[in-house]
């Protein structure tokens, strides 16, 4: 395996297998996984806790005095999981809830929300050999990412896997309901102002629809591995 690390952005729409590829590959490399979207969920979590936000409206101006006192950080479980911690406290299932997605979605259109957790993640990528997944990581965070991987996959397929993956977890959503929170949430990604999701020039992107993990993941380190060997060369 090549010596000199690289960072790796992985981008692409909610429930798209982004977290699937980059752990795998952070795995596999033996890189830092970073999820970017926990540190989102993890601020709306703060802010549902404050009673910051209700149907209609954000506390923009207690958010925005607030934003400084979340400290939001990584620790690796016994099963070897990653588990996400906001001011000591493990909160890894409290942010995975429909409730937080649709406030994470909310408060990620907040600039200075954005400016805070950008600068907190540029940091953790400093000494390079990080795997990044999120929505501007190609394109904000790290743009000038070795290598960038941008996923696509239908709405409804991504509905599918969500609704598994939440009634694995013995919760009760209806399809109809994650698949609506789905095309919201991708509404919302890819119209805000701040930091839009939209895919880098130069990332490679992959629609998988129809692949399986294992086929992705090589196909990632395939072109991990391209990448490194040119740079080697040079
Ligand atoms: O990837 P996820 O579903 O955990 O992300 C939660 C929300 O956070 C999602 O609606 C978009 C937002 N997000 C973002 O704006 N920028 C990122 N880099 C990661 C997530």
């Amino acid at each position: 395996m090549q010596d000199k690390k690289i960072n790796i952005a992985v981008d692409g729409f909610s429930s798209c297998g982004k977290s699937t590829i980059a752990k795998g590959l952070a795995k596999q490399l033996l890189y830092t996984y970073i999820d970017s979207g926990a540190m989102y969920r993890a601020v709306a979590l703060f802010a549902i806790r404050n009673g910051w936000i209700s149907d209609s409206e954000i506390n923009e101006e207690q958010l925005r005095q607030h934003v400084a006192d979340i400290r939001i950080t990584f620790k690796t479980n016994q099963q070897g999981e990653q588990e996400t911690y906001l001011n000591g406290e493990n909160v890894e299932n409290d942010i995975r809830t429909l409730e937080a997605a649709n406030g994470a979605s909310r408060v990620s259109t907040l600039g200075f929300v954005r400016k805070a957790l950008v600068e907190q993640q540029q940091l953790m990528g400093k000494e390079k050999g990080v795997v990044m997944d999120g929505r501007d990581i190609g394109t904000v965070v790290f743009p000038e990412a070795e290598l960038k991987l941008f996923l696509t996959a239908s709405p409804e397929i991504r509905a599918q896997r969500r609704f598994d993956e939440m009634k694995a977890k013995g919760e009760k959503p209806s399809l109809e309901d994650v698949l609506a929170n789905v095309k919201e949430r991708d509404l919302r990604d890819t119209t805000r102002e701040e930091s839009p999701l939209r895919k880098a020039d130069d990332a490679l992107e992959l629609d998988n629809s129809a692949i399986g993990i294992e086929e992705q993941l090589q196909w990632a380190i395939g072109m991990f591995n391209k990448i490194t060997t040119k740079d080697e060369q040079n």
